[in-house]
C-alpha cells in the first residue's frame, strides 16, 4: 500500500512525535519542567525557581521593575513556580509581592521568604511585613534565615503553620562554617525545607547536609548555584566540553545547574535571576536529560582540573545579610 507524506506524519505524530514536539525541538510548546516532591507533602515543585537577592534590592522605578515582571511573567506562563526572598534583600520582597500581585500569578507560585529577626516579637513583627509586601495571605515556605534565633524562630513558624498562614518551615545558610550546627538542628527538629549552597565547585553540603535531609526526609532549596558570578569567569572564553549535550545541556549555566538537580537529594535550586534571558536559560536545566552519576564525576574532574579556573578561585565569601 502507497502511503503519502501527509498520512505518514498523521501516523508519526499520532504516535509519538507529538512528544517531540512538546519538547520543543520543532519549535512548538515547551517541555514540561522536571519536578521534584516535597517529602512532607508529596506536592512537586519545578527544580528551577528563582533568586532575588542582591539584583532585585534596589529596584524602584518601572524602568528597573519591567524585566523582573517579565521574569516572574514568564515563569508562571511556563510552569516555574519556586521565588526566594528575604526580607534583608532590600526591596526584593516588596518588588516580588507587587509584581506577582498585578501579574495575577499568585495562585501558580511558590513563594519562599525567611525570618532573620532575634526575639520572638521582632520575629512576629518581621513574618508580619514579610506578609504585607508580599501581598498574600499565605505565605508557602518560611525559612529561619542564617540560623538567627533558630529555636525562638521556629517555633513561631510552627504556630502559623498550624494557623494555615504557612505551608512550610525551614532553616538556610550559606556559610560552611555554620555547617555543624546545622545538621545539628536538622537531627533534632522536624523541619519541611532546608536551603543551603552548594555549587559544582563548592560541594561541602553533598558530603553530609544533602545526605541527611534525605535520611530526615526534607526538602531541599539550594542557594548560589553559580557561587555568583565565580562560576562563570572560570569557564570564560572555554566552549561547552562535547560530552554535555549527552544529557541535553546547550549552556554553561546549565552545565552548572543540571550538575546541581541531578543529585538526587535536591529538590529545586533558585539562581539569581534578574533578565529573562537568564530565566529561559535556567528553566532549560529543568528539561531534558540530566548527568548520571559517572557524568557528575565527570563534571567535577572537569572543573578541577580547570587550571585557570575554579580549584584555584577564592571560595565566595557570601555577604552577612544575604
Ligand atoms: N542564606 C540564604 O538563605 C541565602 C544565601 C545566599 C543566596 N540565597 C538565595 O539564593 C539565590 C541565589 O544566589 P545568588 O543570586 O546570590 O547567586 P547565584 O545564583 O550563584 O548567581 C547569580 C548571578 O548569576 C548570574 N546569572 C544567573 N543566570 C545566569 C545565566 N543563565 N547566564 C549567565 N549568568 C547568569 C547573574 O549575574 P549578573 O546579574 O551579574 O549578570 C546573577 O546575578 C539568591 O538570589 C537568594 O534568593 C539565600
Amino acid at each position: 500500500m502507497h502511503t503519502t507524506r501527509r498520512e505518514l506524519l498523521k501516523a508519526v505524530i499520532g504516535s509519538g512525535a507529538a512528544l517531540l514536539l512538546s519538547s520543543g525541538r520543532l519549535g512548538a510548546q515547551p517541555a514540561p519542567l522536571i519536578e521534584r516532591a516535597i517529602p512532607s507533602s508529596g506536592e512537586r515543585l519545578p527544580v528551577i525557581g528563582v533568586g532575588t537577592a542582591r539584583r532585585w534590592e534596589k529596584v524602584t522605578t518601572p524602568a528597573e521593575m519591567a524585566p523582573l515582571r517579565e521574569v516572574l511573567r514568564q515563569l508562571a506562563e511556563r510552569g516555574g513556580k519556586v521565588v526566594d526572598t528575604a526580607p534583608s534583600y532590600g526591596a526584593a520582597e516588596a518588588v516580588a509581592g507587587e509584581l506577582v500581585a498585578d501579574l495575577g500569578v499568585r495562585s501558580s507560585l511558590f513563594l519562599a521568604t525567611k525570618v532573620g529577626a532575634t526575639g520572638r516579637e521582632a520575629g512576629i513583627q518581621e513574618i508580619e511585613a514579610s506578609f504585607r509586601r508580599l501581598r498574600t495571605s499565605r505565605v508557602d515556605l518560611i525559612a529561619v534565615h542564617n540560623l538567627r534565633d533558630t529555636a525562638t524562630q521556629l517555633r513561631t513558624l510552627r504556630e502559623l503553620k498550624q494557623a494555615g498562614r504557612i505551608r512550610y518551615v525551614g532553616i538556610t545558610t550559606s556559610f560552611p562554617r555554620q555547617y555543624a550546627d546545622f545538621e545539628r538542628t536538622m537531627r533534632a527538629e522536624t523541619l519541611d525545607f532546608i536551603q543551603v549552597d552548594y555549587a559544582l565547585d563548592s560541594r561541602e553540603a553533598a558530603a553530609t547536609i544533602l545526605p541527611l535531609a534525605a535520611d530526615r526526609g526534607m526538602a531541599v532549596m539550594i542557594n548560589l548555584p553559580f557561587g555568583r558570578g565565580r562560576l562563570f569567569q572560570a569557564v570564560q572564553g572555554r566552549a561547552l566540553p562535547p560530552w554535555a549535550s549527552g544529557f541535553d545541556c546547550a549552556s554553561w549555566a546549565q552545565f552548572f545547574l543540571k550538575y546541581i538537580v541531578s543529585h538526587p537529594s535536591v529538590t529545586c535550586c533558585v539562581p539569581g535571576t534578574a533578565k529573562v534571558d537568564y530565566l529561559l536559560d535556567n528553566l532549560g536545566a529543568a528539561q531534558g536529560r540530566l548527568p548520571d552519576a559517572a557524568t557528575r564525576r565527570r563534571m567535577e574532574a572537569f572543573i578541577q582540573s580547570d587550571r585557570r579556573g575554579v580549584a584555584g578561585t577564592a571560595r565566595v565569601t557570601a555577604r552577612a545579610c544575604i
